[in-house]
């Protein structure tokens, strides 16, 4: 089983890079934000639990995390592996993932880190438009879609996230930097980590995401 965590800070380019990864590598792109923004958008009482931490850029709490993403997980599609992003980030969450994995015997886990400076994500963050339908992500200069409001890949409507108004993206960011990006190291000392120079265009990020991914399965 792969199992591929991409890290990187809020706006780095994570989804954006997992659909790309999750196609290449025909493994599911399992994003816990998302879940969540669909727990959010059915009302579900996960989704009422999770609004008042997310709409301040606040982490949702460990339990609620776990056992969503756990749920997740053990359907039939993750079966040969599956694409992370945006879990794990906090210390013990990485130790329940790495808890759960050692129980899986043919279990490989590599871990790709996306790096970008702080001030090109509040930039990224807020030009940001997501897809209602399909999740899919563009940018208003990055990537602007073809039709102002319009999905390019499904025709739903764009929207832009509550939490990527400026003030929320820098607790966003300082919350990530307390948070999350210690899991760097802790995944560095476990020879499990691999950089990636995220400020350049999303094609030459992808080339390089793809070579390690390549690399590692010595295809
Ligand atoms: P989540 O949805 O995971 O948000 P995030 O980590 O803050 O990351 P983003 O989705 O903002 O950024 P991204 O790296 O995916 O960038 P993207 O590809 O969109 O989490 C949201 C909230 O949910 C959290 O704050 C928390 O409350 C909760 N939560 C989720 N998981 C949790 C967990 N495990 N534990 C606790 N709480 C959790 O790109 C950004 C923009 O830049 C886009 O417009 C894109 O088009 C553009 N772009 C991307 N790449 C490039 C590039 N190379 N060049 C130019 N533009 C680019
Ligand atoms: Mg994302």
């Amino acid at each position: 089983m792969d199992v591929v965590i991409l890290m990187g800070a809020p706006g780095a380019g994570k989804g954006t890079q997992a659909m790309r990864l999750s196609e290449f590598a025909s493994l599911p792109h399992v994003s816990t934000g998302d879940l969540f923004r669909d727990n959010l958008k059915r009302e579900t009482k996960l989704g009422t639990e999770a609004k008042g931490y997310m709409e301040s850029g606040k982490l949702v709490p460990d339990a609620l995390v776990l056992d969503m993403l756990f749920d997740r997980v053990a359907k039939p599609d993750c079966a040969e592996g599956y694409i992370l992003d945006g879990f794990p980030r906090t210390l013990p969450q990485a130790e329940a993932l790495e808890k759960r994995l050692a129980e899986v015997p043919d279990a490989s886990v590599q871990v790709l880190d996306i790096e970008v400076a702080d001030e090109v994500i509040v930039e990224r963050a807020s030009g940001r438009l997501l897809c209602r339908s399909c999740d899919s992500i563009k940018h208003k200069t990055f990537s602007p879609p073809r039709a102002e409001g319009v999905c390019d890949a499904c025709g739903g409507e764009l929207y832009q996230r509550e939490d990527d108004r400026p003030e929320v993206v820098s607790e966003r960011l300082a919350v990530y930097h307390e948070q999350t990006a210690p899991l760097v190291g802790y995944y560095d000392e476990r020879g499990l980590l691999a950089r990636v120079d995220g400020g350049r265009s999303p094609d030459d990020v992808f080339a390089s995401l793809r070579g390690l991914y390549r690399r590692r399965r010595g295809a």
